[in-house]
């Protein structure tokens, strides 16, 4: 599996600081921002998601901190590490997907396409295995 990394647009200036930027709807991102969520005084070593979606897509980063999210096709695993503002991990419709706390105060950001919904949501991992497999019987 090869997880979306990208490069957020970051401008720098020496003596005020950075400032990052990015845009939905084709620009940086392959999809329009219904949604924005961001969580945050999580214990470190806390383990949270445990999900997939059949529909969603999000991007990910992490403003402050370090984060691991941990990637799962149903066939492939994958660890990618956020851990500079910049960087932003962009998770597809049906990928299970679990997000390690590894620095106090981590913040983890989520752009998502959709609104919330959670009959969207895969909760259960064998079900989750299946979706996948019925997903691939598809024509
Ligand atoms: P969930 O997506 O399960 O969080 P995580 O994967 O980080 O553990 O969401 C946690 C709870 O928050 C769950 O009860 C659903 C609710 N929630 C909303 O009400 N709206 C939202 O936009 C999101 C993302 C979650």
């Amino acid at each position: 599996m090869n997880p979306r990394i990208i490069s957020i647009k970051n401008i720098h200036d020496e003596a005020e600081g950075d400032l990052s930027i990015f845009e939905g709807s084709g620009h940086d991102l392959p999809f329009a921002i219904k949604r924005i969520y961001y969580i945050h005084h999580v214990p470190v070593g806390t383990v949270r998601g445990g999900h997939a979606h059949k529909q969603l897509t999000q991007l990910l980063w992490c403003p402050y901190g370090s984060i691991t999210i941990l990637l799962d096709d149903g066939t492939d695993k994958a660890e990618v590490k956020l851990d500079t503002p910049t960087k932003g991990l962009i998770v597809e419709h049906a990928m299970w997907r679990e997000m390690r706390w590894e620095q106090e105060g981590s913040v983890l950001c989520v752009a998502a396409s959709e609104f919330y919904d959670e009959s969207d949501y895969i909760r259960d991992y064998a079900a989750f295995q299946a979706y996948v497999k019925q997903q691939a019987r598809l024509p």
